[in-house]
């Protein structure tokens, strides 16, 4: 297992850079041939990671460490639908991490079976993820961004869904052979981190894998949201048959990342 694993990122090469220190963490091949993949290098660098519109997903979410179910997000993607606020985490572009790591999976470019996509916002994960030819499930506690997402992907094969990862489907349980997590178990206050890494867990069927993205807390965080993750708490996905297989922490200006493999037996 691949533990701590750190590697400084010149942030106007991040997307290349990043598959590189993928590369390396998962012994493969050598770095020419990587960088030669990266066919669709995305535009945006993942800095500091949220941008204009936090202010006033901290006003929303007053109260909210206290351990409530974070029903606020839908408040802010509705002002969003209607242009009263901005989504801070809304790059229009899939997360680079997941742009890495699936072109290192799957250097084929294809996957095959059921994935699910948590905390999916505005899709532009899912689309990725189903471009590789997963039969994709996406949900999202609030229902103005499954709209959108929806209409923002007319033509896509993507089933998006409301849903609240503190209480899913029964359907879902070990149903998804790829489960991806990006940020939102950050998303949620810290009371509730346990309990949704459970519950991302409990989604992976056996044999499946867990894909964790998140941004890790340094000195001087403002008090959330996003409440960072520290590494015992990603590491509290390896529940029930779920176990960690990788672990990278990516150094970057504006906050570490963890990037963490989860496996089902
Ligand atoms: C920081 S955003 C990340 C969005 C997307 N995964 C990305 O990486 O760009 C967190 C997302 O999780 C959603 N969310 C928060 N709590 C949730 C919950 N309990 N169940 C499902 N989605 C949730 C929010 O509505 C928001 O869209």
């Amino acid at each position: 297992m691949a533990l701590g694993h750190s590697v400084e990122l010149p942030d106007q090469h991040v997307a290349c850079t990043l598959q590189v220190a993928l590369q390396r963490d998962l012994g493969g091949g050598d770095h020419a041939a990587s960088l030669s993949r990266w066919r669709n290098p995305v535009t945006w660098v993942p800095d500091d990671g949220l941008v204009d519109g936090i202010e006033r997903v901290r006003e929303l979410a007053v109260g909210a460490d206290e351990g409530a179910s974070p029903w606020w997000y839908e408040q802010l993607y509705a002002e969003a639908r209607v242009g009263a606020s901005r989504v801070p985490w809304d790059h229009g572009e899939p997360t680079p991490y997941l742009v890495a790591w699936l072109r290192e999976r799957f250097p084929s470019g294809r996957g095959s079976g059921r994935a699910v996509v948590v905390g999916c916002a505005y899709g532009d994960d899912a689309e990725l993820v189903a471009s590789y030819g997963f039969a994709v499930t996406a949900f999202d506690i609030s229902a103005s961004a499954v709209e959108t997402a929806r209409s923002r992907h007319p033509a896509s094969a993507v089933d998006y869904r409301q849903a609240d990862l503190l209480g899913l489907p029964e359907d879902w349980r070990g149903a998804f052979d790829l489960v991806v997590e990006c940020t939102t178990l950050q998303s949620t206050p810290v009371a509730l981190h346990e309990r949704g890494a459970v519950s991302v867990a409990s989604l992976c069927a056996v044999d499946g894998k867990i894909l964790v993205i998140a941004r890790c807390p340094a000195d001087g965080d403002p008090p959330g949201p996003p409440w960072l993750l520290s590494e015992r708490e990603v590491w509290q996905v390896a529940a029930g048959g779920v176990r960690l297989s990788s672990l990278q922490r990516i150094s970057m200006r504006g906050g570490d990342r963890w990037v963490g493999e989860f496996v089902c037996a």
